[in-house]
């Protein structure tokens, strides 16, 4: 029985992986190569140097240092611009019934995003106070897969890694929870998330966690 979940931001509570790719596709475009659809995956969970690094391998583009801070900062500039205007109406179905409720039991909860817009989302969907901890991208240096970012919310709450619960919609997420000796719950597709314990379609079907085994209880 897990006595605190950690959420992934970007693909879990907010539907906003969409507007990070659509940025890195105009990234390629500028650089003259386009990037395919299952290109998403790669850079989902990343942080923002490392996708484009990613970005810049699948154009076999090489940058130097100035070039790759000014291509990072517009692909920046353009996702901010796409999310600027989001409100709680642009949250995932479930994900606000899910947090609640888990809180309700006395369930801990932390964010714990590679994201360095994690706060100015949670504002914009004024959900900040629906988490313990907030741990993002301007926290932690070390990216997903590197567990530092879910370890960093798991002691912030108190609550040892083993009692943990991770809610993630990336591959480099659900290693990062692997590694860091916690549960992890895949939001996606189980053919993509195979290193997930478990994999549900969104936050909406939480409620089948239990038919895997995985439960949640107020820590004691
Ligand atoms: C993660 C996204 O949440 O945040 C990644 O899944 C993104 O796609 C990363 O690259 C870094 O985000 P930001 O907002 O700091 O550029
Ligand atoms: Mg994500």
């Amino acid at each position: 029985t897990a006595h605190a979940a950690l959420f992934d931001l970007d693909g879990v509570i907010v539907d906003t992986a969409v507007h990070h790719f659509a940025a890195w596709r105009e990234t390629a475009a500028e650089l003259g190569f386009a990037l395919a659809d299952q290109d998403e995956e790669l850079l989902k969970g990343v942080g923002r140097m490392d996708a484009l690094r990613i970005v810049l391998g699948i154009g076999g583009v090489e940058v130097d240092d100035a070039t790759a801070e000014r291509l990072a900062a517009e692909k920046n500039a353009r996702y901010v611009e796409a999310i600027a205007s989001i409100t709680p109406a642009d949250m995932l179905p479930g994900a606000l019934d899910c947090l609640e409720a888990l809180r309700a039991q006395g369930v801990r909860t932390a964010l714990g995003s590679a994201s360095r817009n994690a706060p100015m989302i949670l504002d914009g969907l004024g959900i900040r106070d629906l988490f313990d901890a907030v741990i993002d991208g301007s926290v932690v240096t070390e990216a997903k897969p590197h567990p530092r970012v879910f370890l960093a919310g798991a002691e912030a709450l108190g609550v040892a890694p083993a009692d943990c619960v991770v809610f993630e919609d990336a591959i480099a997420g659900v290693r990062a929870a692997k590694a860091g000796g916690m549960l992890a719950v895949g939001i996606g597709d189980p053919a993509v998330l195979t290193e997930a314990d478990a994999v549900i379609p969104g936050l909406h079907a939480v409620d089948a966690l239990a038919s895997h085994g995985i439960t949640f209880a107020g820590a004691p």
